[in-house]
């Protein structure tokens, strides 16, 4: 990985060129991490999209990957890298994925694609979860909407435990759940963890607690920042 910058500086990021030229240049970052026969997790978004690639590129021997989406598992396998299912790769090397916000104690808001249950089962299953972000995803506080994966059984009951929350027209994760999305205060964010999660109905919450992540590599035009997360050091 070149070498992080360590303030916590970023250039603004205007435009869509300058946000996928940070989340391009988080990926290529984390992509350096990886080593020959690691068992990795990949992430599902546009930042994942310049990830994949780059893995791809360094041509590792032995690379055992699990996909956390379809559409992360069709680019890989179309990249030629191997994807297998997480209980055939069983602990993980690594994870690496995007966010939709990161707050400065390290907390994450995740699920913009949908996809956050599975991204919280693989980033658990991971020795080191690495979030890359393009540097307009750093947050003074996190923000509504905070994605949900709802039961479809009893599901107006769940959402009138959960309000103020609406499903998102539709959308279903991968294995088939109501994607919703809360849209109350995230003022105490590890309290409202505890409160959707003890909802019945709810199949899993995107908030994903600092002690998840090992490290963060948020992108910009100027190059990277590598910060720790909360996760204790291996
Ligand atoms: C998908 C996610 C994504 O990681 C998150 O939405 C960020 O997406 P992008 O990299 O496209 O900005 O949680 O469920």
């Amino acid at each position: 990985m070149a070498a992080p910058r360590t303030t916590g500086r970023h250039a603004p990021l205007n435009g869509e060129g300058a946000i996928a030229r940070g989340k391009r240049a988080a990926a290529l970052a984390a992509a350096e991490l990886l080593q020959d026969g690691m068992r990795v997790g990949l992430g599902t978004g546009s930042t994942v999209a310049f990830l994949l690639p780059a893995i791809a590129a360094r041509q590792l021997r032995g690379l055992r990957c699990v996909a956390t989406s379809p559409q992360t598992a069709s680019a890989a396998l179309a990249l030629g890298l191997a994807i297998e299912s997480l209980d055939e790769l069983g602990e993980l090397d690594i994870a690496i994925d995007g966010a939709d916000q990161v707050d400065p104690e390290g907390w994450l808001v995740k699920g913009g694609g949908g996809a956050h249950t599975r991204e919280k089962i693989v980033a658990s299953a991971a020795a080191s979860f690495v979030v890359i972000v393009s540097a307009e995803k750093l947050v003074a506080r996190l923000a509504p909407p905070v994605p949900l994966e709802l039961l479809a059984f009893g599901v107006q009951r769940t959402l009138s435990q959960l309000a103020p929350a609406r499903l998102r027209g539709g959308v279903v994760s991968p294995d088939g759940g109501l994607i919703a999305d809360y849209l109350g205060p995230v003022e105490q964010p590890r309290e409202l963890a505890a409160r959707l999660s003890a909802t019945p109905g709810l199949i899993e919450h995107g908030l994903f607690a600092p002690e998840l992540t090992r490290t963060i590599v948020i992108g910009d035009d100027d190059g990277v920042e590598v910060r720790a997360g909360g996760a204790p050091a291996a």
